[in-house]
This record gives C-alpha cells, sequence and structure tokens, in this order.
C-alpha cells in the first residue's frame, strides 16, 4: 500500500474511533498537520478552543507562541509534523486522562511510523509524561535529550505556560536553538554515514 494510502486509511480510523467518550464533544477532529516527510515532529497535549473549531492544532494562543519560536531559529512550520497526544478536545480543557491518553495513542503511533522523523519534541509536561517517562519533570528535565530506538528525544515548555509566565520563555529560546543544532547534527551524521 502506498504511504498515501496508509495515511488516508489512519486518518479515517482516527475519526471513527469510538475509543473513548470524547468524539461525542468535539467540533472536528484534530488529526495533525505538517510535512508527512517531516525530520522534526511536535507533540502537545490535546486541542483546545481554537484548534476544535479549525480542525488544525495549535493555532490558538499557544500556536502562535509556538510559531514565533520555530521562526526564530529558522526551522519553518510546514517542515515539521504538529500532532497531539488526544485528537479529540476535552471538554473545558481539563487534562487528558489516562483511559483517553490510552485510547488514543494507537493514532500517534501510527502517525510516528509513517512519518519516522529523526527527532520528538514534547511540547510540555503532560506529552513528555506519557511519550518519554511518566515521572517526568518538565522543571528540571526540559531541553535534555534522550535516545529512543531510531530517533531523539526531548521536551520543552508548553506554549501555554510560556504565557502564563515568562520567566520559562528565554528556557525556551536555548532549548529551540539547542533542537536546532541536534537536528542539523543528526542530519549531518546521516549524510556520513549513508545506509
Ligand atoms: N495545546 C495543545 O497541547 N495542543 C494544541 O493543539 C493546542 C494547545
Amino acid at each position: 500500500m502506498t504511504d498515501e494510502l496508509l495515511w488516508k486509511e489512519l486518518e479515517e480510523s482516527c475519526a471513527a474511533c469510538r475509543g473513548c467518550p470524547l468524539w461525542q464533544t468535539r467540533t472536528n477532529l484534530v488529526f495533525g498537520t505538517g510535512s508527512r516527510t517531516a525530520e522534526l515532529m511536535f507533540v502537545g497535549e490535546a486541542p483546545g478552543e481554537r484548534e476544535d473549531q479549525t480542525g488544525i492544532p495549535f493555532v490558538g494562543p499557544a500556536g502562535q507562541l509556538l510559531d514565533l519560536y520555530l521562526e526564530a531559529v529558522g526551522i519553518p512550520r510546514e517542515s515539521v509534523y504538529i500532532a497531539n497526544i488526544l485528537k479529540c478536545r476535552p471538554p473545558h480543557n481539563r487534562d487528558p486522562q489516562p483511559e483517553e491518553s490510552e485510547a488514543c495513542m494507537k493514532h500517534l503511533r501510527g502517525q510516528v511510523k509513517l512519518i519516522r522523523p529523526k527527532m520528538i519534541v514534547c511540547l510540555g509536561r503532560i506529552a513528555a509524561m506519557r511519550l518519554i517517562k511518566p515521572d517526568y519533570r518538565i522543571t528540571k528535565e526540559h531541553g535534555t535529550f534522550v535516545r529512543r530506538g531510531a530517533f531523539l528525544m526531548t521536551a520543552v515548555y508548553h506554549p501555554s505556560a510560556l504565557l502564563r509566565d515568562p520567566s520559562k520563555r528565554e528556557d525556551m529560546y536555548r532549548d529551540m536553538k539547542a533542537i536546532r543544532r541536534a537536528l542539523d547534527e543528526e542530519k549531518q551524521q546521516g549524510e556520513d554515514y549513508p545506509a
């Protein structure tokens, strides 16, 4: 099957998913957006109000701030893939419940399998606890890299946390620059040692 068909199948099965009750209260499915051949993938927590209205992740205030950091480190938004742990908005933006994340992970795994990024960046504590380790401490561990199989993983503050607490913005800028550097190094190594 071609990648295009596999993507179609994945998106259709996500749209039809009844693995948790959130499909009942969403306006739109927020599947994911960006380059399907991205080397860099960002994973947030769950769609907010604007995302639920538009069906696109990170388009509200937090997304606009993320765009500024991407631009500041010279990473075009269209070159990355952006998704969330949950594909449906939890009512009133409450934290995802463990059963909801568990039920939704198969869609994210499908996306990662098709994209095969070099690096996955968790946006915030909830994504880092789900994808890196359950006891992830975002204040202590943000910006550190771990290698998991074929890809590098890291986490940064969630852009919403930066909106609430601007004193974290300096750390975010430093982390985003380190992400850019690490990605460039990964690419360089790929060129040095062809498979
Ligand atoms: N916050 C998230 O975690 N994801 C979005 O898509 C928007 C806000």
